[in-house]
């Protein structure tokens, strides 16, 4: 079902792509499902989600063959609270999967879908709204992102310090995003040094609002 009351206020939807195996960080599983601060990965991110009362749903993109997700996101549920096993060989290819089920389960063309990997579970409900807003007006739509800090250097060779476009989403797509000012704390929880400083973050960031989750 597609709306078409050109008046209707566009929806916004989150789309999680949770279907990788998290081969940087040589965990015994995927990485989403790791444990810290009491919680998983990815229950960490789908509670800071589940509190931006903006999103009318949360679309989590699991593996076909997943098995671990119930039990690590058990707070999950409710009617913003939805699952596809849809993933594919790619992070692109999840995501692609993933909007193509939002379509079937009624997004507009009007709608927002904001993507935010499991992974990134330091994600705050402020910045999520900071983007919204910034984006409500936007053709495009936009990221969150960071001016560089360091000096990047590209690696030569496949020996994991290439850079990538990680995401491929912009090049894919061929559009001109805005750039919305993100947090340094909203990293991606890639390599296994990552997870005791996002256990350390986690420890010491503010309550989310228990009510709203
Ligand atoms: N992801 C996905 N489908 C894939 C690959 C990745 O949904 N085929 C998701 C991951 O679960 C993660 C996010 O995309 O939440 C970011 O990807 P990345 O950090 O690359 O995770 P992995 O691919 O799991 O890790 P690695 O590249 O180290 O194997
Ligand atoms: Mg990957």
């Amino acid at each position: 079902m597609v709306r078409t009351d050109p008046a209707a206020t566009p929806l916004c939807f989150a789309l999680v792509p949770c279907a990788g195996s998290g081969s940087r960080a040589a965990m015994s599983g995927p990485k989403q499902y790791a444990r810290l601060a009491g919680r998983s990965v990815v229950a960490h991110t789908l509670r800071a989600l589940g509190a931006v009362q903006r999103l009318r749903a949360t679309l989590v993109v699991l593996a076909p063959d997943d098995t671990a997700f119930e039990a690590a996101a058990a707070g999950f549920a409710g009617e913003r609270a939805w699952v596809a096993r849809v993933g594919g060989a790619t992070r692109a290819a999840s995501v692609a999967n993933g909007l193509a089920e939002l379509r079937r389960r009624g997004d507009g063309d009007d709608d927002w879908v904001l993507v935010h990997d499991a992974a990134r579970c330091l994600i705050r409900p402020p910045w999520v709204d900071r983007l919204i807003d910034a984006c409500a007006d936007d053709p495009v739509g936009g990221l969150l992102a960071l001016p560089v800090a360091d000096t990047l250097e590209r690696a030569l060779g496949a020996a994991g310090g290439g850079v990538t476009d990680e995401s491929g989403a912009v090049e894919a797509l061929g559009q001109r995003p805005l750039l919305v000012r993100g947090e340094v704390e909203n990293f991606k929880l890639t390599w296994p040094g990552d997870f005791a400083l996002a256990a350390r973050l986690l420890a010491s960031s503010p309550a989310l609002d228990e009510a709203a989750v």
